[in-house]
């Protein structure tokens, strides 16, 4: 069964839409039409998020297009219907909003049971496998349809570290990151816990409306869907959680905040990657508590290489590195001294990747966008897309829990 949510003015397409729907349909009003996704769904009262929307275009046609593009972005897992005179211009708008199916106002309750039917099990396709049905503030109305009751697991949480700065975290976070929101849509987010000097949002060009900071400081990062509407939107589909602006705005983010931040971003999204400062400082702690998958950077040159046996040292004293980390050599160079052999002598386990310097990665930074797009056919791009491959696998996952020892 598909809990429907209906926006329309009409009490015969409420009733239609109704029974189409076996009774697990809430109604709000099509006039007025809030075009914030936040808003409208902050309708549903404590209901969980809908597998469809049905937005009733008789009304107020540019707000339900406006309306449906917003909700396609930030809830891929929503199918969504209009209903409305199918001309050539509502039939094009609404493909671009991504709405799986137009239908006319007389509809029936069988062709709106097919609809339905049909357009709730593309948005099944779509969901992210491993997200909960979010669900809004409550506000004491009962939904019609019971809440789903299982737990379902967590997404994976990829952290970038390194023990020194400018090796190329940001580099293969955000590349990282862009790859495997263009492998799945709607699948991963990034975020950029580099909070006093973070450059995620000018390696991928983005101007953020709100930034880590702001979201803690109206508690967004404890509620789904205030969180969602704050994300910055990368045009491959990838969503971003800004550092902040200036370096002071970052102390009002603690540790704690990172982490529930992370256990409700892990709950909606198959992808979590994130960008750190150099160092094991107590927010990159705080984020290894949550992390599935640590992936260490290194330059190669030996204070660098000496600094890593450190941190997984430290790591593997604190519990902290579990089976499915990965190490990547940046800069690797054979004219550089050191060999492949001798890195992997010295942290005294396999290096996982190696990239070679790459003139292309410098420009795509200072140009803003992401390398593995601007230059696909480059030799950082293909080692980067060999990495995001690794993750893409449906391998088990296993958390890094508390900082116990782990053999
Ligand atoms: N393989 C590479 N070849 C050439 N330049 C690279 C390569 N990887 C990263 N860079 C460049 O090196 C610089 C530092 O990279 P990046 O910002 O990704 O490092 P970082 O570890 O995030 O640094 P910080 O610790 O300061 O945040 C950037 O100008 C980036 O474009
Ligand atoms: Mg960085």
């Amino acid at each position: 069964m598909n809990n429907v949510l209906l926006a329309t003015d009409s009490h015969t397409l409420q009733e239609r839409v109704h029974t189409a729907a076996d009774g697990a349909c809430i109604t709000v009003p099509a006039t007025p039409l809030s075009v914030e996704p936040a808003a409208f769904l902050g309708q549903l009262r404590g209901a969980p998020l809908p597998d469809i929307v049905v937005l009733d275009t008789t009304t107020s046609r540019r707000e339900a297009l406006e309306l449906a593009g917003g909700l396609d972005r930030l809830f891929p897992g929503t199918g969504l219907v209009l209903v409305g005179t199918a001309d050539d211009a509502l039939a094009i708008a609404a493909l671009r909003a991504g709405v799986r199916d137009v239908v006319p106002a007389e509809v029936s309750v069988e062709h709106l049971r097919d609809v339905l039917a049909r357009v709730g099990e593309a948005a099944r396709v779509r969901r992210v496998p491993v997200g909960v049905p979010a669900s809004v503030p409550d506000t004491g109305l009962e939904p019609p349809w019971t809440p789903t009751p299982t737990a379902p697991r967590p997404g994976r949480v990829v952290s970038v570290l390194s023990p020194k700065g400018g090796v190329g975290k940001t580099t293969v976070a955000t590349n990282l990151a862009v790859g495997l929101a263009q492998a799945q849509a709607g699948s991963t987010v990034l975020v950029d816990l580099d909070l006093q000097f973070g450059d995620v949002a000018t390696a991928l060009g983005l101007e953020p409306e709100a930034t880590l900071a702001d979201i803690v400081r109206h508690r967004n990062h404890e509620d789904p869907i205030a969180l969602k509407t704050q994300l910055a939107q990368h045009g491959s589909g990838l969503l971003v959680v800004c550092a902040p602006e200036d370096p002071a705005a970052g102390g009002t983010v603690t540790p704690e905040h990172v982490e529930a931040l992370l256990v409700q971003l892990a709950s909606q999204f198959r992808y979590v990657v994130l960008d750190t400062a150099a160092g094991l400082g107590a927010h990159t702690l705080a984020a290894l508590d949550h992390t599935t998958d640590p992936l260490l950077l290194t330059s190669m040159d030996v204070p660098g290489v000496r600094g890593l046996r450190k941190e997984l040292e430290a790591l593997h004293d604190l519990g902290m590195l579990p089976d499915s980390r990965r190490i990547v050599l940046n800069f690797a160079d054979p004219r550089a001294g050191l060999s492949l052999s001798d890195v992997q002598a010295t942290i005294r386990t396999r290096v996982d990747a190696s990239m070679p310097h790459s003139k292309a990665a410098v420009v795509a930074m200072n140009m803003g966008v992401p390398l593995v797009t601007h230059q696909p056919r480059d030799p950082v791009s293909k080692r980067l897309r060999t990495l995001q491959a690794a993750y893409l696998d449906d391998a088990p996952v296993a958390r890094t829990s508390g900082r116990r020892k782990v053999s």
